[in-house]
């Protein structure tokens, strides 16, 4: 998508060998700031540490964090005692986003198609390239499906009226390689001429809603709206959300999703108001080996001090600043996820298209992942 008119990937691989390009999502809205990573150690802080984030990007970004492990391997050593111990070092770094273990699973299996070192490591730059062009690709996909949605939405509304659509957290082309999957049927939508608006929830405790949703919505010129993470049950009782979409970081072959906390709220708010609730995902996202997501799918835990700080620019300094919140002594705790059952899942928007919350219908979209 674009920055300031340039079009820009979350990540990629620069001209000087062996530098994973990034863009440092710490900064965003304030400065636009490119990092350049340049070994798997570097890599592995950048995802924990959520310089980038969201499950494409980081899937991706640990593609190429696999790519680099195969160079530093066929520097000397021990290749595949090298390159193993690095994937398990990136699977650890963030535990509930499934396509990080997916992106390194994928680079061991490619890798381990041939004992030759050479041919190991061109084979893990074209496969960490594969993944990031699919994630592209499979987003770019998930817009064009999406659309319908929001077209047959917009076609019942009064001439000239927006459709109103409510996203949680940041399911952006930010926390992909492009396009995003949440926000893909909204720019398509925009970009068809369909009137949008979007209710963006500012998803406390890192705000990745009021900070990034906003910011890349605004570069790419949807009407939207910040607002604190608890209105949206309000806005839906009266008429104001005729649609939500979010992302997800982890869905079960069933149709349970786990998504940044909070989801859950306003998919029982969405069921109480009929309003639609649509999760979107490319295919990276499923977990095919669980179907319970409440009690299999792990949920990440972070520091407290993300709930008992704030932190964001000053206006005139420009300096980033921290304050406190709460009291001294008061006992925080972070849980970034949630789940929502696959009963409060209108649909899910793949890159194959649209299909209910269930195994069954996960299961005819995805015929081969059941053989
Ligand atoms: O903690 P994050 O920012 O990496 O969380 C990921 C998310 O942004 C959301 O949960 C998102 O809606 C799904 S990721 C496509």
């Amino acid at each position: 998508m674009h920055v300031n008119g340039t079009h820009y990937r979350t990540v990629w691989l620069g001209t000087e060998p062996g530098t994973v390009r990034i863009i440092d999502q710490r900064k965003l809205p304030f400065a636009f700031e490119i990092e350049d990573l340049r070994s798997v150690d570097e890599v592995a802080t950048a995802i924990r540490d959520m310089h980038v984030r969201g499950a494409g990007c980081i899937g991706a970004t640990a593609g190429y964090g696999m790519y680099l492990a195969a160079l530093e391997a066929s520097a000397g050593g021990d290749f595949d005692e090298i390159v193993n111990r690095r994937a398990v070092q990136l699977i650890a770094t963030r535990p509930t986003a499934v396509n990080l273990r997916w992106a390194v699973d994928r680079q061991l299996a490619a890798m381990s198609g041939t004992s030759w070192a050479g041919e190991k490591l061109d084979i893990a730059e074209s496969t960490a390239r594969a993944i990031a062009d699919e994630d592209a690709e499979a987003c770019r996909a998930i817009g064009e499906h999406g659309l319908e949605i929001i077209r047959n939405l917009h076609a019942a509304k009064a001439e000239g009226e927006p459709v109103n659509i409510l996203t949680h957290c940041n399911a952006g082309w930010l926390a992909f390689v492009d396009h995003g999957s949440a926000t893909s049927p909204i720019y398509a939508a925009h970009a068809a001429g369909i009137p949008v608006h979007v209710w963006v929830d500012e998803t406390r405790p890192r705000n990745q809603g009021a900070r990034l949703t906003a910011w890349e919505l605004g570069q790419e010129g949807v009407p939207h709206t910040v607002i604190a993470d608890n209105v949206g049950g309000h806005l839906m009782q009266h008429g104001r959300v005729d649609l939500v979409i979010t992302g997800t970081d982890r869905t079960t072959w069933t149709g349970d999703v786990a998504n940044k906390i909070g989801t859950y709220l306003k998919a029982l708010a969405a069921r109480d108001n009929q309003v639609p609730f649509y999760v979107a995902l490319p295919s990276s996202t499923f977990d095919w080996e669980i179907e319970n997501g409440v009690r299999q799918i792990p949920i990440e835990e972070r520091g407290g001090e993300e709930v008992s700080h704030l932190s964001g620019f000053h206006d005139e300094s420009g300096e980033e600043r921290e304050v406190r919140l709460t009291p001294d002594g008061s006992v925080t705790a972070n849980f970034a996820f949630d789940v929502t059952p696959a009963r409060l899942v209108t649909g899910l928007i793949t890159e194959r298209g649209i299909c209910e919350a269930s195994g069954n219908s996960v299961r005819r979209m995805y015929p081969e992942r059941f053989e």
